[in-house]
Formats: structure tokens, C-alpha cells, sequence
């Protein structure tokens, strides 16, 4: 499996509150190129399907109801070892324990809106990626 792609969205909350940019700054400085971008919103059923491996948890549905709730910005990130190195750039999932000056620590204010999210394998980064995207909407080199 190729370590070179990463999925990650910008999530409705920090869509709402205008962090966009910024946030897609960080990324771009930190060495990641943008190969696939759209903003878009999910449908419910939509969210319940990109999650659906969190379905057993007690957070699934209010999950569902936040990541259906307003736009997101959905894009493809290309760096060498781009999940691994992503994760460590986006922080814990609980932004009050993620290290300074990592995404979450910056633009995240609850576990559940968390500013982004990221891909935690490359085999899901390649399932995330087409969820959202078809062939013709990505550029890799
Ligand atoms: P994400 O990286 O998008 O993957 C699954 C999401 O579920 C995660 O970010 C959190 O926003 C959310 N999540 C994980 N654990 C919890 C929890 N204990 N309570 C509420 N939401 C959670």
C-alpha cells in the first residue's frame, strides 16, 4: 500500500466559524500537497456510512448529526508518509490534550468538533478518498 496519500476533512464547525484558510494554510506550510478539494455537506446517511466503523459507539449518532450539519471541506493530501505524518500534524483526538500548535489544539474546542479529520490508516485513506472523490477530481502525480 502506497504511504504517500492522506484523507482529511474540515469539519462544519470550523467551516461555520470562517478557519477554512487558515487551517489549509497550516497544512500547505506543512509540507502537504492538496491533490483533491471540494467543499460539500454530507447527507445523514452519507455520515453513517463514511463512519461507519464507530456504529457500535455511543457517540455515533450525535457524530452523525454534527458531520451532516453544515458544510465540510473534503481534500486529498500527498506528502511522503502522509497519514502518519498528518496525525501527528492534526493531534489527539481530544483537542484539550493535544500538543501545542497542532490543529486540534489550535482551531478544535470538544472532542466532537475536533476541526478536522484524519485518516488513521493508508487503506482507509484510499477507501475516504474515493467515498468523495472520483478519478477525474484527483490530481496525483
Ligand atoms: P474523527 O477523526 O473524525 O473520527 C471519528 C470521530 O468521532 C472523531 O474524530 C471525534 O470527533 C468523534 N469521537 C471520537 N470519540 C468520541 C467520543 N468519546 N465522544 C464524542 N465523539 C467522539
Amino acid at each position: 500500500m502506497e504511504n504517500n496519500i492522506t484523507f482529511t476533512m474540515i469539519k462544519p464547525f470550523a467551516v461555520e466559524t470562517g478557519n477554512i484558510g487558515t487551517i489549509l494554510d497550516v497544512i500547505i506550510k506543512h509540507g502537504f500537497k492538496i491533490r483533491a478539494m471540494k467543499l460539500t455537506r454530507m447527507s445523514k446517511s452519507q455520515a453513517e456510512k463514511f463512519y461507519a466503523v464507530h456504529a457500535e459507539r455511543p457517540f455515533f449518532a450525535d457524530l452523525v448529526e454534527f458531520m451532516s450539519s453544515g458544510p465540510i471541506v473534503a481534500a486529498i493530501l500527498e506528502k511522503e508518509n502522509a497519514v502518519n505524518d498528518y496525525r501527528e500534524l492534526i493531534g489527539s483526538t481530544d483537542p484539550a490534550k493535544a500538543a501545542e500548535g497542532t490543529i486540534r489544539k489550535l482551531y478544535g474546542v470538544s472532542v466532537q468538533k475536533n476541526a478536522v479529520h484524519g485518516s488513521d490508516s493508508d487503506e482507509n485513506a484510499q477507501v475516504e478518498s474515493t467515498f468523495f472523490f472520483s478519478t477525474f477530481e484527483r490530481f496525483l502525480l
